[in-house]
């Protein structure tokens, strides 16, 4: 019998604009997304530990790091510790189910599930996470799926449920984001392909792929501010065109929106991180019309792209798409971030 219950959801996001780069101080532009996630988390007698279950897998953590089961979702071993450290959840025995709308990689279900699963648990324990904790929560998962990299634009976006832009601050760490008006042109809609095709390259792999392409040569943190202007200098801008067209959002800016995503796809593409079947299937979706199409994310074997196309060439985008054997759906901006249900 649970002792206490409780069900949380977040929403999942897309990178319109600086996926990589953020990593390094420039700011990217991301918006939440309809897929939402939501957790079922009971208090039952026993413990202490924290049973994960859903389609993503099953596994169990207990308080002093061990994990069982299912290793691929360690990540959320971070979710558990940081509840740990606030005192909560730390002497129950704790199911979590995962409910995941869309298993596609790219659109922040780490940081989505990682936010909703830190609600929950803390509601079914008796306590209420404040909006920055929920924010930490997600964040320190992101911070092993992301192999310590973390730039924060996933965790912020999810639990903000609002259109941002975000920046990664050095000296002194921290973030800067501000909620901004991102309007699609009229007659416009963004399109998520799935590339999964059986392997997935981890983003662990591709933030380390990005950083040795652009000659990091360490983490972000311990680069020199000239050092990390001149990784983000080619990109810069991108951004500052993309982020005013994007709040004006008149249906004469949808050409240029979706040559600034090519132009950010090629900067991604030359930095390692896309596939030869991605560029096969942008060629396809870009000659039956889509104006724009790049990987959002962390890109990589089995990473989301994003078709930023008119209603009118819908149809024969998704047809390329599924002909090459991938899913994909039309995603709208959520209105919502990481709330707990009633
Ligand atoms: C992953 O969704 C986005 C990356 O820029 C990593 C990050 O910002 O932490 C690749």
């Amino acid at each position: 019998m649970a002792l206490n219950h409780a069900v949380a959801s977040a929403p999942t996001k897309l990178i319109l604009f600086g996926e990589h780069f953020v990593v390094y101080g420039t700011p990217g532009i991301a918006i939440p997304i309809s897929p939402r996630n939501y957790v079922t988390a009971n208090r039952l007698e026993g413990g202490p530990s924290l049973h994960l279950t859903g389609v993503m897998g099953d596994a169990v953590f207990e308080p002093g790091g061990r994990i069982a089961g299912d290793l691929s979702l360690g990540m959320f071993g971070a979710a558990y510790h940081f509840l740990n450290e606030k005192g909560i959840a730390k002497n129950g025995l704790f199911k979590a189910d995962v409910k995941l709308d869309r298993r596609c990689k790219g659109i922040g279900n780490s940081s989505s599930v990682g936010a909703a699963l830190g609600l929950a648990v803390a509601r079914a324990s008796g306590k209420r996470l404040l909006k920055e904790e929920v924010f930490e929560c997600a964040q320190q998962v992101d911070g092993v799926a992301h192999g310590g990299r973390p730039s924060g634009i996933d965790a912020r976006t999810v639990v903000e449920g609002k259109p941002q832009i975000f920046r990664r601050l050095f000296s002194p760490p921290g973030f800067e984001f501000r909620q901004t008006g991102v309007l699609l042109p009229t007659g416009f809609c963004l399109v998520v392909i799935d590339t999964f095709r059986g392997k997935k390259s981890t983003t662990r792999e591709l933030v380390e792929r990005f950083g040795q392409t652009v000659g990091a040569g360490g983490l972000p943190e311990t680069l020199s501010d000239d050092a990390r202007a001149r990784i983000c200098a080619p990109y810069a801008t991108i951004y500052d065109k993309a982020a005013g067209l994007l709040s004006k959002g008149t249906p004469d800016c949808a050409k240029s929106i979706g040559e600034l995503m090519n132009e950010n796809h090629l900067l991604l593409s030359e930095r390692g991180v896309s596939t030869d079947e991605i560029e096969v299937l942008r060629t396809g979706c870009l000659k039956a019309g889509a104006l724009g199409m790049k990987i959002s994310g962390a890109g990589g074997e089995g990473g989301a792209v994003i078709a930023f196309v008119s209603e009118k060439k819908l149809r024969g985008v998704e047809a390329i798409a599924k002909d090459l054997g991938f899913v994909c759906f039309v995603v709208e901006i959520a209105k919502q971030g990481a709330v707990l249900e009633k």
